[in-house]
């Protein structure tokens, strides 16, 4: 069939529609401006240009994907995080829009213009360490993963950010090879109780990395872990910002609370869930 712009999305649209996706009408032109190759302007403003076959069966391949549930992140090989878009894979989690409210705390706690070091504990794809220091230029910070596909993607990403001078990169489970202090230690670690994982959107459940996702029996596995090193990994005074899944704001102020940290009010996100926990300790 012949196409148009404003026909083919209209037409990929209704299929992704049908699919179950929840923001269909974006997607389809996501997906229409990779396929074929045409700017967002080109579409709204030359809606009725026609396409060639060669365009039409490119975007046709794309959608049958978005379709199947893959991710759109990973289906056009990036995600806008802060200011910036990051390459994202299989390998590592597509960053979240309420990952944004970790940053927005540990910016409050780097003053600007003075040299502070960041710990940023699963780094995934980079999106909290790079927009911490994309914001910051006198911080440099360690980024830490046990997945090295997940490593490859953050380096490959500090590299094309301009910030891969400040950003020492390394394998690790969690804090156990960390020998320095830091002044802030951020996390958004996996936090899904195990049991709960298949019932999530398929975009997340069948697409997302298992690692970057189970947090064990309750989702709490990775705070114990966290907070059994963090006494020692943190300088006098330093701060700790984790953000949590919803109802785990209580257990992980405990968890803080238990191995002597002061814990400030949690964050909420836009929909008023307690996502973020902070804390310190003692200076
Ligand atoms: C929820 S993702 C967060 C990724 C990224 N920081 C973000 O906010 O978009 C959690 C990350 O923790 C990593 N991870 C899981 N277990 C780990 C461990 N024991 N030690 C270090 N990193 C781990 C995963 O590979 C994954 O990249």
């Amino acid at each position: 069939m012949d196409h148009t712009l404003v026909s083919l999305w209209t037409d990929i649209r209704r299929r992704l529609e049908a699919a179950g996706v929840d923001s269909p009408v974006l997607d389809a032109r996501l997906l229409i401006e990779a396929g074929a190759g045409v700017s967002r302007l080109e579409i709204v403003t030359d809606p009725r240009r026609p396409l060639s076959d060669a365009q039409v069966a490119a975007v046709d391949a794309l959608a049958a994907r978005r379709e199947a549930r893959e991710p759109i992140g990973h289906i056009l090989g990036k995600k806008a995080f802060w200011t910036f878009d990051l390459a994202v894979s299989r390998d590592v989690l597509t960053p979240r829009p309420e990952t944004e409210l970790v940053v927005e705390a540990g910016l409050a706690l780097l003053p600007k213009g003075e040299a502070r070091r960041v710990l940023d504990l699963g780094v995934g794809s980079g999106a909290i360490l790079f927009a911490l220091l994309s914001e910051r230029p006198e911080t440099s910070g360690v980024g830490i993963d046990r997945s090295a596909e997940a490593l490859a993607v953050a380096r490959a990403n500090a590299e094309r950010l301009g910030l891969h001078h400040r950003a020492d990169l390394r394998p690790g489970d969690w804090l156990a090879e960390i020998g320095e202090r830091f002044d802030l230690i951020v996390s958004n670690p996996p936090y899904i109780v195990s049991a709960e994982i298949d019932a999530l959107e398929p975009e997340v459940a069948r697409f997302e990395p298992l690692l970057a996702l189970d947090g064990g029996a309750d989702g709490l596995d990775a705070y114990r872990a966290i907070f059994a090193g963090l006494d020692r990994a943190l300088a006098p005074g330093g701060a700790f910002i984790f953000e949590v899944g919803r109802g785990q704001a209580e257990p992980v102020q405990a968890l803080a609370a238990a191995h002597g940290f002061t814990a400030d009010a949690p964050l909420t996100d836009l929909a008023g869930i307690a996502r973020v926990v902070r804390g310190r300790r003692a200076a």
